[in-house]
């Protein structure tokens, strides 16, 4: 980070008011871009077909997802514009008007566990499971070294072999003994570090205890990858005690049903797993975690917490496992992950993790907020009924009128936009 990036704002009033080129100009110009990157960001299909056909098997096309930038986030006293990949009108509005409504209390402050990994050896046949246990945690020094010689880049960075666990897990076909191996995998997310070493160590921990390994793969529940952002909203810039009580009512329901928490927690995904997406990270890992995470007590509850301060404010916080890296994979090779990437201007892992957290609060928030005010479909519809505009046919200016009409007649569906726009267009 520059000097100057302390002083760059991300609270930009009228972002959304912009052209798509503008838009881009001013985010290169507030993340310093290089050319490459920011011709990147201005290709609507960005990605060669050869690239896509080695990332996956049997590649035939490619899906755009549009990616839009969250304003106004502020994380760890830096002012940050955040990429979000996302199909769902209202998610990025949403992070950036909470986003603005906590600017001025300090924005978003962070921390997290570290950027641990475990990996999972299962031992099945075993007579003696305790004994089994006690002979693998005898190994200590031998499994550091054989999980470090298998990556020695890894461990050349500062990461490697951290911990070892055994656990002993009774089931229906008997007590199986699964050891844990601990990782620092660092700037990377880590599966591929950490499923090597289980592989690799698997015939070991066989010939030590005489039993039959089966699976050797990491655990999404990344609990030594756990990330925290919390955040304080005036009880002034919410609106009023009201609103302020009917949130924590909200989130009191969330915590103590699981048929609420559930949804409440996809709201908090939708801004997670859209920055996850947008630079290249594994969706399904993070939210795997995530929801693993959130059942930790045995019933499942919401990710975040809400409190009233000693001030009468609304305090938020989040706390989730989030296994992002900045190198290896997509996020490597995908060019536009890159230039996401550097409109972030992180350089580790941790601090992309911290930044997502924050989104994920500020996402919740957002929610809230609008179910316990509006409701959520209000804000939804004006780009709803967009969407609508479009599938009748609407093209260019046309949308945003056709749009218009739709909502003041209060029928938002595609008959009405098509009846709409002939008579838009008038006769033909
Ligand atoms: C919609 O995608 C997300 C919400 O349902 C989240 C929530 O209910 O908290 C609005």
């Amino acid at each position: 980070m520059t000097n100057d990036a302390t002083r760059r704002t991300s609270r930009i009033s009228g972002f959304h008011k912009l052209g798509v080129e503008e838009r881009i100009d001013l985010v290169a110009g507030f993340a310093d871009l290089e050319d490459e990157h920011r011709r990147q960001l201005a290709r609507p299909s960005n990605i060669d077909t050869h690239l896509a056909d080695h990332m996956i098997e049997n590649m035939v096309t490619t899906i755009a997802v549009p990616v839009g930038i969250a304003t106004n986030m502020r994380v760890d006293e830096r002012d940050v514009l955040v990429p979000m990949a996302t199909e769902e009108s209202s998610v990025i509005a949403a992070v950036g008007n909470s986003a603005r409504q906590c600017y001025e209390s300090g924005g978003f402050t962070t921390s997290m566990s570290g950027t641990e990994m475990i990996a999972q050896i299962q031992l099945l046949d075993i007579p003696d499971p305790v004994r089994a246990r006690f002979l693998i945690l005898e190994r200590r020094a031998e499994i550091e070294r054989i999980c470090n010689a298998c990556d020695p880049i890894l461990v050349s960075l500062g990461g490697g072999f951290r911990d070892l666990d055994v656990r002993l897990i009774g089931t229906d076909s008997g007590c199986m003994v699964i050891t844990h191996i601990v990782i620092d995998t660092h700037d990377a997310m880590g599966a591929n570090a950490v499923n090597s070493m289980a592989e690799r160590l698997a015939p070991d921990i066989a010939a030590w205890t005489g039993g039959r390994t089966l699976l050797r793969i990491l655990s999404n529940l990344a609990d030594r990858r756990v990330v925290r952002a919390r955040a304080t909203w005036t009880c002034e810039a919410i609106g009023g005690a009201e609103i302020r009580d009917a949130m924590i009512a909200a989130y009191k329901f969330a915590d103590n049903d699981p048929y609420r928490a559930a949804t409440h927690n996809k709201g908090i995904m939708n801004g997670i797993s859209a920055v996850v997406l947008a630079t290249g990270n594994d969706t399904r890992a993070v939210e795997s975690g995530a929801h693993a995470f959130a059942a930790r007590t045995g019933r499942y509850r919401s990710l975040t917490q809400w409190e009233v301060t000693s001030g009468g404010d609304l305090a938020g916080a989040i706390e989730l496992p989030l296994a992002v890296g900045l190198v290896g994979g997509a996020v490597k090779i995908h060019p536009t992950a890159r230039a996401l990437l550097a409109i972030l201007q992180v350089q580790t892992a941790g601090e992309l993790a911290r930044i997502i957290a924050a989104v994920g609060l500020a996402q919740n928030f957002g929610a809230m907020k609008a179910l316990v005010t509006e409701g959520i479909q209000r804000g939804h519809m004006s780009l709803h009924a967009q969407n609508v505009a479009f599938a009748a046919g609407a093209v260019g200016d046309e949308v945003a009128e056709v749009a218009r009409r739709i909502i003041d007649r209060k029928s938002i569906n595609e008959a009405a936009a098509r009846a709409a726009l002939v008579e838009l267009r008038g006769p033909a």
